[in-house]
């Protein structure tokens, strides 16, 4: 464990360097040789930051910051080697926080590169007590963790990092260490009333700060990322994920070759818009298999294949296996087990599918970026099953297929813009999500064609009006749900004895956590009323108040 300031000079930090060296650095000294330029490998490309993570929870989040000043990034793990981050040709760093503390043993360093580019860097947390533990600087646990809002009073130092901000701004802070003792060169720019050096930076653009700049508690934080960005690294913000199309369009050619690809289609955003990208970047060395489950909802068999079939003239396999399905789903009951035969039988479909096709060298698939960050991170993995995902873009590894994978290194908003750029109709750019075992989730008990039937007249009923009153975008799922409850009505003069119809809408930022939507009386009215009009098996319509968690947002 590092005892005071001058032992931690010698330390081994990231390999063959030295602290020493480092401390050289810190000072705008000439030790040690910058690695890269990124001006030197020249062109007028895309500008990048790299956030190097050091496990993190909010990782992510720092990356949708940077990408919301329209600065490109990636999440690199801190051990990463050099070669990977070199192509990114960063324009500065950020140092991720991480549950670790400076002075273990074992503790992850910032990789030597991080210094010897001489780019700026941005230490959050617990980057920021890197950055003082490999330039000099003394480390200690703080007296009590501190945890939650605090106000930031700026010091008289100027920096660019807090142009156009008061001099006083709440901030998010979470962190048991505290920097005792800075680096040789660097002076106070910021402090709290529990941390004296809440915010830190040196002449050469090494910035730290102790709060968390990226959390919506820190509501000034996205101006301080972005004062960095463009401030302090130089960038001009001039990324856009329509801009990223043409990149990614390039390196599946590059990729593929004259290989051949195949890709399930499925009629949702992302595997649409992977389709047209490789499409747009091979032609026919891409074959789609679009296998109809006789899930899908009204219309979207039809608008699929005139989408991709006919407008888009993408080399297209349709399978209608619906009655494959219900074959299988007969008398299933069980979530869980409908989720398992779904899975399974569409593998299988897809599989033979394939095999007609010939020879084909690589798979496409459209995952995201945040499935990415989530597999990379150490974080904890023991997360228990609530439900089996069957996702007809994540298909079989023993198929043993090289992936493509063009938007692994977007956002979920990101993959529409991209969408949008490639011209794919904003109508199926924004569609919600719809889950992959799609209708049958969504009816509970048996799924029978009769049933199918009931759920999709009600299922477009509510999107249609939904549409009609703009909500559909403000909302992350809108749908109904069909259930086996059944109850007595009053019809004309007549009893009815029908089924109970559940409405379902949400608000989510990511659907890991959703809130019901309060949608207008007079919205709910029209719906209720149109289903139990228009549809005759229902003559009941509730609307789900819960919220996930503890609820779910589908009901299976
Ligand atoms: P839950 O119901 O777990 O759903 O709150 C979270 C989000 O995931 C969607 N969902 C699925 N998507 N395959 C998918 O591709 C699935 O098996 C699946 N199950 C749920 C759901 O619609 C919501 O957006």
């Amino acid at each position: 464990m590092q005892k005071d300031g001058q032992e931690s000079h010698r330390v081994a930090v990231s390999g063959d360097v030295e602290v020493s060296a480092y401390l050289e650095i810190a000072k705008g000294g000439t030790k040690a040789e910058p690695r890269a330029k990124p001006e030197e490998k020249g062109g007028t490309e895309r500008e990048a930051v790299v956030i190097v993570d050091f496990g993190s929870q909010y990782s992510w989040l720092i990356a949708r910051r940077v990408r919301e000043c329209r600065v490109y990034c990636e999440v690199m793990s801190y051990d990463a080697p050099w070669d990977k981050v070199a192509p990114l040709r960063p324009k500065g760093f950020i140092l991720s926080g991480g549950p670790s503390s400076v002075y273990e043993p074992d503790a992850p360093q910032a990789p030597a590169y991080v210094y010897e580019s001489r780019l700026p860097v941005l230490g959050i947390c617990y980057g920021m007590q890197l950055l003082s533990h490999q330039l000099g600087g003394k480390v200690a646990p703080g007296t009590r963790r501190e945890y939650g809002l605090a106000v930031l009073h700026q010091n008289s130092v100027s920096t660019p990092l807090f142009d156009g901000l008061p001099p006083e701004m709440p901030v998010w802070m979470s962190h048991g260490d505290r920097i005792e003792e800075m680096p040789p060169g660097f002076t106070v720019i910021a402090y709290t009333e529990n941390s004296p050096i809440a915010a830190m930076g040196n002449e050469h653009g090494l910035i730290g700060l102790q709060f968390h700049p990226e959390v919506v508690h820190t509501p000034q934080g996205k101006t301080i990322l972005q004062n960095f960005l463009y401030k302090v690294c130089g960038c001009s913000g001039n990324w856009t994920p329509g801009s990223f199309a043409a990149e990614a369009i390039q390196r599946v050619k590059e990729q593929v070759g004259k290989g051949r690809v195949i890709c399930a289609l499925s009629g949702g955003v992302d595997s649409s818009v992977v389709a047209t990208l490789i499409h747009r970047a091979i032609g026919d060395q891409l074959t789609c298999i679009f296998v109809n489950t006789g899930l899908l909802r009204r219309e979207e068999v039809e608008r699929t294949l005139n989408t991709f079939q006919k407008n888009l003239k993408v080399n297209l396999v349709y399978v209608d296996a619906s009655k494959r399905f219900l074959s299988r789903l007969k008398g299933v009951i069980d979530p869980e087990e409908k989720r398992h035969i779904i899975g399974e039988e569409f593998v299988k479909i897809f599989e033979e599918e394939a095999a007609k096709i010939g020879k084909v060298d690589f798979l496409a698939q459209g995952t995201l970026y945040p499935d990415v960050i989530e597999s990379a991170s150490s974080g904890n993995k023991a997360v228990a099953t609530i439900k089996t995902h069957h996702n007809v873009g994540g298909l079989p590894s023993r198929m043993k297929l090289a992936l493509v994978e063009p938007l692994r290194y977007l956002f979920k908003d990101e993959v529409r813009e991209v969408g949008l750029a490639l011209g794919l109709a904003e109508e199926m750019v924004y569609r919600q999500p719809f889950p992959g075992p799609g209708l049958a989730i969504r009816i509970i008990g048996e799924v029978t064609k009769e049933r199918l039937e009931i759920l999709r007249a009600a299922d477009w009923i509510v999107m249609n009006e939904i549409k009609k009153a703009k909500l559909y975008r403000q909302l992350w799922q809108s749908f109904a749900v069909l259930t086996p409850v059944r109850s007595v009505g009053v019809m004309g003069d007549a009893r009815t004895y029908g089924y109970m119809v559940a409405l379902r809408a949400v608000t989510s930022e990511d659907a890991m956590t959703a809130d019901w939507a309060r949608l207008p009386y007079d919205v709910l009215a029209r719906i209720s009323n149109r289903i139990v009009n228009e549809v005759p098996e229902v003559n009941r319509v509730v609307y789900d108040i819960s919220s996930k968690p503890p609820s779910t947002i589908e009901w299976e």
